[in-house]
């Protein structure tokens, strides 16, 4: 039942029929913590860096595993990616406070992004974050100008875009020529962007970085990225003098969504196929071996969460589609909205039973479009049944939203049958927290009224 791979390591099927994952009945989670609610297993999320790590190990001699916070930020994880020896990348302020709140040692955090505002370059610097991937020369003048300010040499890498177009959703490329990311070597920006970046006196360009997209599940676009930028090293070390220690090669490996669809590359292959064609290009053109970096998001924490609703309605239209509404949608996923992402769902209290006929699982949002999966099969769906989406770990729970008012679910880590929260669910009261009246006037009545109503 678990083929296919898309559930996490430990899920399994427990005596009553129930889907359990690290040890726990999800069923039992979906009473106890409510609905929708996120499950992560850890024993997968560790898995995932350990595999990394090992075959980094394996590849190249000197390596460094980065994870992407953005598929998954939150205090939590970045305490798990610390204490499995990875570093992290985080693209705002808000990424970064979840790293500080954890105590992630501020060197090996990696603050990219493609426009960093002023506030956060501070912010950056006064937590003494390791590196800033630069993506624009404004961002090479702004962080040489406080970095100067300062009187330190702030550590940086610069953005580059190798023109490649990876085989992925088009929302999903970054490594084409008219990306808003990086500096392309196209037109010579690249080359103008690490000569300014080596030239200041406020910097120390230690390397440089490329990310060609996201979910991409064949692997010849690495090798044609790595192969460009490659020969633009060789170019920029003949030309500008400039020896690249750090070579961050990116994320983008793809995961498996549902077990229609051929397996993903393995985090081995991918690691194997990337850190050969670095080696290749290297000793091509004669180029000493930097540290070889890779920043993973998705293939880390994707198969390791699923997300769990609870069942409302059933609406079987004349038309011959029936609707199976749940207690959450597009404001916890907003994959088959944004990207037409595809989902094999299932009934958690009803697991191994065979499928009754073909449906629609809605949400409860009011956008016709707020479909989580469309005509799929699935057992006969009762409202109070659990039903379960695998493979919801990645950039869900940063895409989740308050549409309709709708409260962000809560998150739960899972290991041997013991379940901890690791962002609490929010309230109502929470979704208008910030809402002020429209006149000032009107205040105190206000908060007389919401305390009135916070006390019933
Ligand atoms: N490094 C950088 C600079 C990135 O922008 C990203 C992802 C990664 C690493 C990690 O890529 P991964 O290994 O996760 O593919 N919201 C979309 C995905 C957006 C990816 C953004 N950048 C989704 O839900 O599929």
């Amino acid at each position: 039942m678990f083929h296919g791979g898309i559930y996490p390591e430990t899920a399994k099927r427990g005596p009553r029929g129930h889907l359990i994952i690290g040890g726990c009945d999800v069923t039992d989670l979906a009473t106890e913590l409510g609905t929708p609610l996120f499950i992560y297993d850890e024993q997968t999320l560790r898995g995932q860096c350990r595999a990394y790590a090992q075959a980094l190990a394996d590849a190249y001699p000197d390596f460094e595993v980065i994870f992407a916070s953005k598929a998954l930020s939150c205090r939590a994880m970045c305490e798990l990616v610390e204490q499995e020896g990875l570093s992290l990348e985080v693209s705002s302020g808000g990424e970064l406070m979840a790293a500080l709140l954890a105590g992630f040692p501020t060197e090996r955090i990696y603050f990219h992004g493609n426009y960093k505002t002023t506030e956060e370059i501070e912010l950056g610097m006064d937590a003494g974050v390791g590196h800033f991937v630069l993506d624009s020369f404004e961002e090479i003048d702004r962080v040489a100008a406080r970095a100067a300010a300062r009187g330190l040499r702030q550590p940086v890498m610069v953005r580059i875009t190798p023109g490649v177009a990876a085989h992925t959703h088009k929302a999903m490329t970054t490594g084409h020529n008219d990306s808003k990311f990086g500096f392309t070597l196209q037109g010579g920006l690249a080359t103008e962007a690490v000569r300014r970046a080596f030239a200041s006196p406020h910097l120390r360009l230690d390397g440089v970085h490329m990310h060609i997209g996201s979910q991409i599940l064949e692997l010849r676009s690495y090798v044609r990225a790595v192969r460009t930028l490659c020969a633009a090293l060789a170019q920029w070390r003949a030309e500008l003098g400039f020896e690249c220690r750090l070579l961050d090669i990116g994320g983008g490996l793809g995961v498996r969504y549902t077990s229609a669809e051929g397996p993903a590359p393995t985090v081995r292959h991918w690691v194997r196929t990337v850190a050969g064609a670095v080696d290749r290009e290297l000793a091509r053109h004669g180029l000493p071996r930097p540290r070889l970096m890779v920043e993973p998001g998705r293939s880390i924490v994707g198969r390791a969460g699923v997300t769990i609703y609870r069942v409302g309605l059933i609406k079987a239209l004349p038309s011959g589609r029936t609707f199976v509404t749940v207690d959450g949608g597009m404001s916890d996923n907003m994959r088959p909205a944004l990207y037409g992402s595809l989902y094999e769902p299932a009934i958690a209290n009803k697991m191994g039973a065979a499928p009754a006929g073909r449906v629609t699982i809605a949400g409860r949002h009011c956008e016709t479009g707020d479909i989580l999966v469309e005509d799929t099969p699935l057992a006969a769906a009762e409202p109070g049944d659990i039903l379960v989406l695998p493979v919801t770990g990645a950039y869900c729970v940063g895409l989740a939203n308050n549409y309709n008012g709708q409260p962000r679910p809560a998150v739960v880590m899972v290991r041997d049958g013991r379940a901890h929260v690791i962002i609490e669910r929010e309230t109502w009261s929470d979704v208008v927290r910030m809402q002020r009246p429209l006149r000032d006037d009107a205040r105190e009545e206000c908060f007389t009224q919401s305390e009135d109503f916070a006390s019933v």
